[in-house]
């Protein structure tokens, strides 16, 4: 099966949960489509499963990390035969809500969160000190680093993943970027990880902003997450 890929422009739109073969809904295994405009990326976070494109009517094996991508109307299925985890990022062809902001307000919570970071200490000396403690899989991945360097861009990415919105062409230009480099063409990085990298990025806030509450890490959160996404993708 050719591998689709994601037309350019689409914007992330929300996700399903985390799903185990014990927790995934009925109604996966059985034909189902996405609406008009709307496209998925099916992340096999850990496992494998086959991806039934019912139109075709061709089934595709996946072992994770995989993706599959998911076109708006396209008839499909998921066949499950073992242990897996898996989740279903959205996208929309034409996501930009009326009142979203380019630029976003000065009093935004969490562009004043990350300013309050920001005043505490150096956000990414704290970010790559919690990410790599977090998981024995993320140290290895950077034995080469130059973390000198490597601190700047994190610090800029963030910057902008927090006061742009991701329909924005130059945020979605660096974040396309980096998604072809952490692509399995360059860097490899397993979809998983990202999970890590989203709860390490909200501990650095909840270790620094000293306004930080459950609340503004939940802000935090959702702000990221449509970027990350745009990043999976490319995966
Ligand atoms: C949304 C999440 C992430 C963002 C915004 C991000 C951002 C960046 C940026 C800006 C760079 C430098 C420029 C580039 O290579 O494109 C980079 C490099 C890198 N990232 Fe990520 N990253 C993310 C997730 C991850 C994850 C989950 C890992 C897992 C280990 C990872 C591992 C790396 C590595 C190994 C490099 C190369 C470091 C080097 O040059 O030696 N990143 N990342």
């Amino acid at each position: 099966m050719t591998q689709l890929r994601l037309p350019a422009g689409l914007v992330p739109s929300g996700c399903s949960p985390t799903f185990t073969a014990d927790s995934l809904p009925k109604a996966l295994g059985e034909e189902h489509a996405l609406g008009a405009g709307r496209w998925g990326v099916l992340q096999l976070l850990e496992g494998s499963a086959s991806f039934v494109d019912l139109k075709r009517n061709v089934e595709r094996p996946m072992t994770a990390p995989d993706t599959q991508v998911i076109a708006p109307l396209a008839p499909h299925k998921l066949r499950v035969s073992g242990p897996l985890t898996c989740r279903i990022d959205f996208f929309v062809e034409d996501g930009r809500s009326p009142d979203s902001i380019t630029e976003r307000r000065e009093t935004d919570p969490v562009r004043e969160s990350f300013a309050r970071c920001e005043r505490a200490g150096d956000f990414a000396t704290t970010f790559y000190d919690t990410f790599l403690g977090a998981s024995p899989e993320i140290a290895p991945f950077f034995v080469e680093t130059s973390f000198e360097k490597q601190r700047k861009l994190l610090r800029a990415t963030v910057q902008i993943m927090v006061t742009r919105h991701v329909s924005d062409l130059p945020a979605r230009e660096v974040l396309e970027r980096i998604g072809e480099s952490h692509s399995r063409q360059q860097l490899n990085i397993p979809p998983r990880l990202y999970e890590v990298w989203l709860d390490s990025v909200c501990l650095t806030v909840e270790a620094m902003d000293p306004e930080w509450s459950e609340e503004v890490g939940h802000q935090w959160r959702e702000r990221l997450r449509p970027g990350m996404q745009l990043i999976m993708a490319a995966y």
